[in-house]
This record gives structure tokens, C-alpha cells and sequence, in this order.
């Protein structure tokens, strides 16, 4: 197959990006790439995960008392590693540790950027083979640089992200980053081995037929969102209904769906989980800012998501995301 040279890399697209912004340094670049590598090595994992033992529990739990299958502590491993090592990052925080992690070497410490992470996204589903990813999301330190970073620079609303991006490791694999410019996806070309530019410049559909939600817990939901669903599988429904039900069970590809296709995913507070399932900082924030660039809206039922000022780095929240129209509907049902 002959090597298109007009598609860009993910390194040379975020190197010309870079050279439009006057006095840009390149360190957002490196971070980017840096993550791409690591995604690489857990997509070879992901692969290969029927053949090797690296399926099933590590039997141990996470800090919010799940199941922690061994890819999970993989690819935390990878992020870790790579960004550890690198030039870009000051620190993370990520679902799979309790606490966030400072890199406290005289380069790291001189970074601007921190990373929150969920490494492996969905990851109940590594052992039936469906699509599972990895969320990220980068904030710039609010601490001086050359110190060691604090609470303070991760638990900043989602609205001060700088880039915020998913990778998917599915039927093929594709990362997705947003930053203030737009959304941009990428898809792995296996020949070379690169993330080469695929989606350029993503824009999420006003509205769509889809809706995402766990219906197992319909009624543990309150009257609002309940009424939101009936409307969803009325024939009448805004957009010619009924819609059309999705739901993977892996967010990165619920959300990575409706955004290209346009819809409504919502992961509701239920009885169990009064504050919601979902986590603020790596799982909602990420998706909230992408989907806001790209013209959606998410909120959890009341307020912007990224407009929620955090107070510790596993707090969850009801998620309520997707095309602007459709969420404009659920509203006028959550606020009956
Ligand atoms: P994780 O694998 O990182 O714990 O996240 C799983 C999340 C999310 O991806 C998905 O949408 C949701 O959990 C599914 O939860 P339910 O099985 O309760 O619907
Ligand atoms: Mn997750
Ligand atoms: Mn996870």
C-alpha cells in the first residue's frame, strides 16, 4: 500500500499547530505525543490480550472499591512511565491510585502541565472482547514552576483544561484530543505505526436518534429523566422518533459514537450511587470540554459539568452529555 504523505501524523500535526501559535514552547506537543506513545503500547496489550495471561483480575481493588483487571494496572503503568520520564508533565492523577503523583525531578518539576487519567476506560468488558479506551485530560499548574506540584493544580474546574482527549481500542484504534482549536481524531495506521489525522476538525451533530443509558436502572431514576427516555421512544420524539437505544457499557465508545453521529448519552445519579457512577476529573471533564469544542453540551442535570468546582480527585457526578438540541430537550424534562 503506498504511503499517503497529505495525512498528517499526530507529532506533525501538533507540530504545525504549534508553529501558528506565537510563542508556543512545544511542550503541549510532547505531552501529546508522549500519550500517544503510551497508547500505542496498551493498544499492542489490548490486541494481544486473548493470547497472553493478562486477562482477567489482578485481584486487587482500585481506590473506589472495583475490580481492577490486570490491564487496567498495565496501562496506568504505561501513562505513568512515559510521562514520568518525559520533559512535559509535572505530575498525575489517576483512577487507579489513590492519590495524584508528583514527578519531583528537576525537569518534571519545571513542566507547566499536569495529566489526569482513567487509563482503561470500560475495562468490564476486556474479557468479551468490546471496545474499551483510555480518557485524559491536561490542566496548566496554578504552582510556580520548579516546585513540587500540589492539590491545588489538579483540582481546578474542568473549564480551565488546556487539551483534554480519548483513545479507543477498537475495531481500529483512534485518539481524539480537543484543545481550545477544535477536535481532532486520529486513527492508528498500523503500517507505520503513527496516529495519522482521520477526523479533522469534529463538530458534534446539533441532535440525533441515539440515547445511551443503562436501562436496567430505569426506575431508579427520578421522573424527569424517566419522562426524558418515554419521550426518546415516542414516535413523536423532536427529531423523528422513536430513537434508536445505544449502550456499550464503555463510555469512551458510547460518547465517541454520538459525538460523530450525534446523540445523548446520560449516566444518571441512581439510589445506589446518589452522586452519579461516573468520576468528575477523568472521566466527565474530559468528555464535557471535547464535546463543548465540538459544539455539544454536558451538564449533571443542573450545571455545566465544567463549571463544577472539584474537591477531590475521585469525586463522581451524574453525566448528562451530547448534541446541543437533545440536551436542550432533556432540560426542559429535568427542570418540569
Ligand atoms: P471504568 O471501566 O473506568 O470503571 O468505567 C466504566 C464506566 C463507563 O465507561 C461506563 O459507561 C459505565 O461505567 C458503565 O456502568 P454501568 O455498567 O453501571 O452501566
Ligand atoms: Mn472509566
Ligand atoms: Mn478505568
Amino acid at each position: 500500500m503506498a504511503i499517503n504523505r497529505r495525512v498528517l501524523t499526530l507529532d506533525e500535526f501538533t507540530i504545525q499547530q504549534m508553529r501558528s501559535i506565537p510563542g508556543a514552547t512545544g511542550e503541549l506537543s510532547g505531552l501529546l505525543r508522549d500519550i500517544g506513545l503510551a497508547a500505542k503500547r496498551v493498544n499492542v496489550e489490548v490486541n494481544k490480550a486473548g493470547l497472553v495471561d493478562i486477562l482477567g483480575d489482578a485481584g486487587t481493588t482500585n481506590v473506589q472499591g472495583e475490580e481492577v483487571k490486570k490491564l487496567d494496572i498495565f496501562a496506568n503503568n504505561q501513562f505513568m512511565g512515559v510521562l514520568r520520564h518525559g520533559i512535559n508533565c509535572a505530575g498525575i492523577g489517576s483512577e487507579e491510585m489513590d492519590d495524584f503523583v508528583i514527578f519531583d525531578d528537576e525537569i518534571s518539576m519545571n513542566s507547566k502541565y499536569v495529566c489526569m487519567f482513567d487509563p482503561l476506560d470500560g475495562s468490564a468488558n476486556i474479557d468479551v472482547n468490546v471496545s474499551i479506551g483510555t480518557i485524559f485530560s491536561v490542566f496548566k499548574r496554578v504552582t510556580e514552576r520548579g516546585t513540587p506540584v500540589t492539590a491545588a493544580d489538579f483540582l481546578q474546574p474542568g473549564n480551565r483544561q488546556v487539551a483534554a482527549g480519548y483513545v479507543i481500542y477498537g475495531s481500529s484504534t483512534i485518539l481524539v484530543y480537543a484543545t481550545k482549536r477544535g477536535v481532532n481524531g486520529f486513527t492508528l495506521d498500523q503500517s507505520i505505526g503513527e496516529f495519522s489525522l482521520s477526523h479533522p476538525d469534529i463538530q458534534c451533530p446539533p441532535t440525533g436518534k441515539i440515547y445511551s443509558v443503562n436501562h436496567g436502572h430505569f426506575f431508579q431514576y427520578t421522573p424527569g429523566v424517566q419522562d426524558y427516555i418515554h419521550a426518546c421512544q415516542a414516535k413523536n420524539a423532536s427529531n423523528g422518533g422513536p430513537y434508536t437505544q445505544r449502550y456499550i457499557g464503555s463510555m469512551v465508545s458510547d460518547v465517541h459514537r454520538n459525538l460523530i453521529k450525534g446523540g445523548i448519552f446520560m449516566y444518571p445519579a441512581i439510589k445506589d450511587k446518589p452522586g452519579g457512577k461516573l468520576r468528575l476529573m477523568y472521566e466527565c471533564n474530559p468528555f464535557a470540554y471535547i464535546v463543548e469544542i465540538a459544539g455539544g453540551v454536558a451538564t449533571d442535570g443542573t450545571q455545566r459539568i465544567l463549571d463544577i468546582q472539584p474537591t477531590g480527585l475521585h469525586q463522581r457526578t451524574p453525566f448528562y452529555v451530547g448534541s446541543k438540541l437533545m440536551m436542550e430537550e432533556l432540560n426542559s424534562y429535568l427542570t418540569k
